[in-house]
């Protein structure tokens, strides 16, 4: 396994900058869902450093749950728009103010289908925030209701996001060169 230094490209977004936009980002859904409680859903497994941070910002009740969503297999660096439910949610969402978390936005094929999959399960309101917004990729719309941060069509890692599962917790978000990546070292 290469150490994550040899195709580090460049740190895109530093700990300090994640942690300050994600405190930005609480105290906005703190403040738009005043006098509510919320139940944030997790798309595991790159949401996860996101939704734990997150968390801790939000001051209105929170309740949290995870769902597993697999759109491609270990190795593939795009959504093939097959998207699997591998694990689903524990309780019901009925009525409930619903805020999908999410690492990032990229094709947009993942999302799309979670969400058509939880409207049907009579949600109060459902809404997405996602850290990273990888637009320019976008091929199915979806709406975002809370970004961290748009970024260029890079494939990246770190803070959740994985390098075939390694890295996701690194404190920071880098770009991969990818072409001195070896998965089979
Ligand atoms: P989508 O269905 O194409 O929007 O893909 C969303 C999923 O693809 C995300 O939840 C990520 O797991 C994965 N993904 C997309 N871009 C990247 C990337 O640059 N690094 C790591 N994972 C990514
Ligand atoms: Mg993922």
């Amino acid at each position: 396994m290469q150490d994550y230094h040899e195709y580090l490209d460049k740190v895109l977004i530093s700990e300090e900058v994640l942690q300050k936009r994600i405190k930005e980002l609480g105290s906005q859904i703190s403040q738009d869902y005043n006098g509510k409680q919320i139940l944030m859903i997790c798309i595991l497994r790159g949401g996860v450093m996101f939704l734990s941070d997150l968390i801790r910002h939000v001051s209105i009740p929170v309740a949290i749950e995870f769902m597993a969503v697999s759109s491609y297999g270990s190795g593939a660096r795009s959504s093939s728009g097959d998207v699997r439910i591998t694990l689903d949610l524990n309780t019901s969402i009925s009525n409930k103010e619903v805020i999908i978390v999410e690492d990032i936005v990229d094709s947009g094929h993942t999302l799309a289908s979670v969400i058509e999959l939880l409207q049907t399960r009579n949600p109060a309101s459902i809404c997405v925030c996602t850290l990273l917004d990888k637009f320019s990729r976008r091929e199915v719309q979806v709406p975002i209701k809370y970004c961290g941060f748009k970024i260029e069509n890079e494939f990246v890692f770190g803070y959740g996001l994985d390098m075939d599962e390694y890295y996701r917790n690194l404190p920071f978000i880098g770009t991969v060169d990818l072409k001195r990546y070896d998965p089979t070292v």
